[in-house]
């Protein structure tokens, strides 16, 4: 697409009025990389700060690059904005164009200074990329192409640049003023304006940058790195909310040191800020030496923030200040190396969390996420490689797969290494590509150097999408066990066929006398199938597979129930056991859904559920952190993953059913844990935390059961709870009951807590997830409450993304659901694209739904599709759900 204008009125440039018609999606391609013709070696950026106009004065010193391909156009990118001056080597000129968004400056020597201008109006910047106003302060977020909605630069991440920020405003509104690295100078100017400059000596691509300027106060802090160096640590937000910011704090100095043990990483400004953020469209960013966060990472104490969510702000509090290592120091060399950075620090915050709680814990919940979020990604039509090969929108490829299925695939690097050997190949990496923007490929060749291991063809990990499948069949004959694995990557869009990929399993063969084994082995089969042959079983041993979920496929084995309550009894991979019990439920709900069972075979699938799940509740060798995650049932969207064509009503109505069953079974057992758990007071340490996650956990089971006692115990566990953890289990349980209790506990959390934005999320969140019969109602009368804004992600996702994976909601027989969801895509699409755009995707599942719903969700995409002037965040994602 070349839309050339000229430059004849630049200042009446409006980029609504030129906008062309919708052209066809570009598609940008991995194979198309090219190295940048220019580099930019330091950037001068002065910003004149108003809410609704900002001057951008921007000074490039720029510099053939001697890789590229020699062309005297200089290529800046640019994004809704015009510039309002061009200068090359301190000369107006007159000879720009703009090549669509794009600034094109001819340039004929080696070495050039380019000097922009740009006026943009943050407050009319409701996508919340590039400089935006949040609360009346002023903050920005590059990543991935916002830069270029600031300024005209080559914004992409193999540019690295020093710089140095200048910016003024008013005092008054902005009386702190930040940027990267450190604050070089200050000072007053006229009419009650401020200054301060911003030096960074560390490099960086344009999508690092950030600035922030408002009413702030800081908790402050100091840490001393290894290496002795004085760090200053401010996490700033609000005034009034610096209150809830020391789990942050201690979350950082963690951090910080866990970095410095685990993978040799030392913190390298004498300086680190973190800034709270409302309106946010994600987790957090992590800006070299000034991170901004989503609010809800940041801000916690026992009265607003869940057990859930202080292990939220830990984790990402983590995953950013790692990033200063895995994606600031090595950075990318395109948007396709993305899980470069995402998937190893996602593996880093991971291990963090594990060594700062419970190991066995963490790695259940992250298996859970990846199996609720990414197979079914994996497995619907927008499923994509760890590394993509083409995007169309860079925001959609944010995802599950290139985060949490990246993590899963360096950890079976670090597996198949093993701990103190990966180490090796991680302090080669940092080693060797220091400074660079580099690629998974070198990630690779790094880990393979350090470590000795043969990755050429575990590399499919990175290149295959899908989720492998993996039939399991085991054999006893005298004395051998003989274990046949054989694999399937299932065909995803673009990837028909696949070759086989390295399947690393730790394993485990139990005796079933004495319920142990011998040590366990890692096996790894890498053909389409193989035979591994175990000696020295008199009688058929009891196979543990896939322990500590060594490897992230799905695991066909058709168990016999007995083996898995043996393993839910005996194995002491805390995993293995904690999967035993789901296999138990997740095969008998299955075959329970699938109508294939006689009622004699679904009161035995039922007794063996109850057996183990009364076991959990009564193991006295159990913690209750461990008891709360055991007696969690498997997710809808999981057991949906089971199916070719999943029928969501009935899913639901199982899952239920066999809730209430266990309750009604378990009931004395489930009544004196909640009982127990009630008289445990708050704490941070693991029993009372344990002790919060049994409490609500047996509430729900008792609330299945009986309504009017689970009411009971839960308005009696909300009025005495002194925490948020205890208050929203009751809330939570409530939402779904039909019951006058409901209605007391809603007005009262309402109250309670009126104007404290993330515990408001909260409410609208409990109501629109519930099961209640009149869910839908609910959430439409919650869609024009005065508190509810599209404007603002967290809020708009409270209620719509608790509605789109609330089955009940959702998958409404009606299609009103579908039509709730796809209304918000094309009423938030024009205020957000990015925001919008992460919604379809539970629409895009149409294909893997009976056929009745399958026809009402395609019809709601075909309706979005329909509109004229979709963003191409939505209509990536549309298109390709259709296709
Ligand atoms: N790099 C951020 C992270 O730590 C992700 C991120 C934050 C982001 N804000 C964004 C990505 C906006 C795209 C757009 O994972
Ligand atoms: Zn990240």
């Amino acid at each position: 697409m070349d839309i050339v204008s000229t430059p004849a009125e630049p200042q009446n440039l409006q980029v609504a009025d030129a906008a062309p018609p919708p052209p066809a999606p570009a598609v940008i391609k991995r194979e198309d990389y090219l190295p940048p013709a220019w580099l930019v070696p330091e950037i001068t950026l002065d910003f004149r700060l108003g809410l609704e106009e900002t001057r951008v004065a921007s000074v490039l010193q720029v510099r053939r690059n001697p890789a590229g391909n020699g062309t005297d156009t200089l290529r800046l990118n640019g994004d809704q904005i015009a510039p309002a001056s061009v200068k090359v080597d301190g000369v107006a000129i007159e000879d720009w164009r703009l090549d669509g968004p794009d600034l094109l400056v001819p340039l004929t020597g080696e070495a050039h200074e380019v000097a922009i201008e740009t006026i943009v109006n943050p407050a009319a910047n409701s996508q919340l990329m590039g400089l935006y106003a949040s609360n009346g302060m002023l903050c920005t977020q590059c990543e991935a192409e916002g830069f270029r909605r600031i300024t005209f630069f080559p914004d992409r991440p193999d540019v690295l640049s020093t710089y140095t920020v200048r910016m003024s405003g008013p005092k008054a509104a902005f009386p702190i003023l930040l940027a990267n690295g450190n604050c070089t100078a200050s000072g007053e100017g006229e009419d009650g304006t401020h200054w301060a400059e911003w030096h960074d000596p560390w490099p960086k691509p344009s999508y690092l940058f950030a600035l922030v300027a408002g009413d702030l106060v800081a908790n402050n802090a100091h840490f001393t790195t290894m290496g002795g160096r004085e760090v200053e640590l401010n996490i700033w937000v609000r005034p009034g909310d610096e209150g809830r910011t020391q789990h942050a704090m201690d979350s950082l100095i963690n951090s910080m040191k866990w970095d410095e043990e685990a993978f040799g990483r030392e913190y390298d400004l004498d300086l680190f800020n973190i800034v709270a953020v409302s309106d946010f469209n994600m987790g957090a960013m992590e800006n070299k030496g000034l991170n901004v966060f989503n609010t809800r990472y940041v801000l916690a104490d026992p009265e607003t923030a869940t057990d859930g969510d202080y292990d939220a702000v830990e984790g990402v509090i983590g995953h950013e200040y790692f990033h200063n290592w895995s994606g600031n120091r090595v950075t990318c060399r395109d948007w396709f190396q993305l899980s470069l950075k995402e998937g190893f620090t996602v593996l880093r915050d991971q291990l963090f969390s594990a060594a700062m709680g419970s190991e066995a814990v963490k790695r259940i919940e992250d298996v859970r996420i990846l199996r609720s979020a990414q197979f079914p990604e994996d497995s619907g039509p927008l499923a994509h490689p760890i590394r993509p090969d083409s995007y169309q929108e860079i925001s959609n490829f944010y995802t599950a797969t290139v985060y949490n299925k990246g993590a899963e695939v360096i950890r079976m690097m670090r597996t198949m290494a093993g701990p103190d050997v990966f180490r090796k190949g991680t302090d080669l990496y940092f080693d060797r590509h220091d400074g660079e923007a580099a690629t998974c490929e070198d990630f690779v060749t790094s880990i393979e150097e350090g470590t000795g291991l043969d990755l050429a063809q575990f590399r499919q990990w990175y290149s295959q999408a899908g989720t492998p499948q993996l039939e399991v069949e085991l054999v006893h004959e005298g004395t051998q066990a003989r274990l046949t694995l054989t694999q399937l990557v299932p065909p995803t869009p673009g990837q028909p066929t696949k070759a086989p990929m390295p399947i690393p399993l730790r394993v485990a063969l139990f005796d079933r006398a004495s319920g142990r084994h011998d040590g366990e082995q890692l096996i790894v089969l890498d053909k389409v199938s193989d035979t591994f042959v175990f000696d020295g079983f008199a009688s058929a041993p009891v196979i543990s597979i896939n322990r500590g979920f060594s490897a992230p496929v799905s695991i066909q084995f058709e168990r016999d129930p007995d083996d898995l309550v043996f393993l839910a009894a005996h194995d002491d991979d805390p995993f293995a056991r904690y999967e035993a019990t789901q296999s138990l439920v997740v095969q008998h709900l299955v075959a329970a859904v699938g109508g294939s069972l006689s009622d004699a075979q679904h009161r035995a699938g039922r007794a063996a559920i109850g057996e183990a799940f009364s076991a959990v509740l009564t193991d006295p060798a159990l913690d209750d952190l461990m008891r709360g995650e055991l007696m969690i049932l498997p997710a809808g969207s999981y057991l949906a993953e089971q199916f070719a064509l999943a029928d969501p009503a009935r899913i639901q109505d199982e899952r239920e059913a066999l809730k209430a069953w266990l309750g009604t079974e378990c009931m004395a057992a489930l009544t004196a844990l909640h009982d127990r758990a009630v008289a445990v007071p708050y704490g941070r340490d693991a029993a009372a935390r344990g002790a919060r996650k049994i409490k609500t956990g047996a509430l729900t089971f008792i609330a299945a059961a009986d309504p009017a006692e689970g009411a009971r115990r839960a308005i009696a566990q909300y009025r005495a709870a002194d925490n948020m953890t205890d208050r929203q289990g009751a809330v939570m349980v409530l939402a779904s009951l039909d019951a006058p209790e409901r209605e007391e506990a809603l007005a009262d959390f309402r109250q309670r807590y009126e104007g404290n934005a993330l515990v408001i999320d909260k409410w609208f969140s409990l109501q629109a997830g519930s099961l209640h019969p009149r869910v839908l109602e609910h959430i439409r009368s919650l869609a024009n409450h005065p508190d509810f804004a599209l404007t603002n992600p967290n809020r708009a996702r409270s209620l719509y993304m608790a509605a789109a994976v609330n089955p009940v909601a959702f998958h409404d027989a009606s299609g009103e659901g579908y039509r709730l969801i796809g209304d918000l895509i094309r009423r938030l699409d024009p205020i957000n694209p990015q925001t919008a755009a992460r919604f379809v995707p539970a629409l895009g599942r149409w294909r893997r739904i009976e056929p009745v719903r399958a026809a009402l969700m395609r019809a709601e995409l075909e309706r979005i599709a329909a509109e004229p002037s979709l963003s191409r965040d939505v209509r990536e994602q549309v298109s390709k759900s259709l296709g």
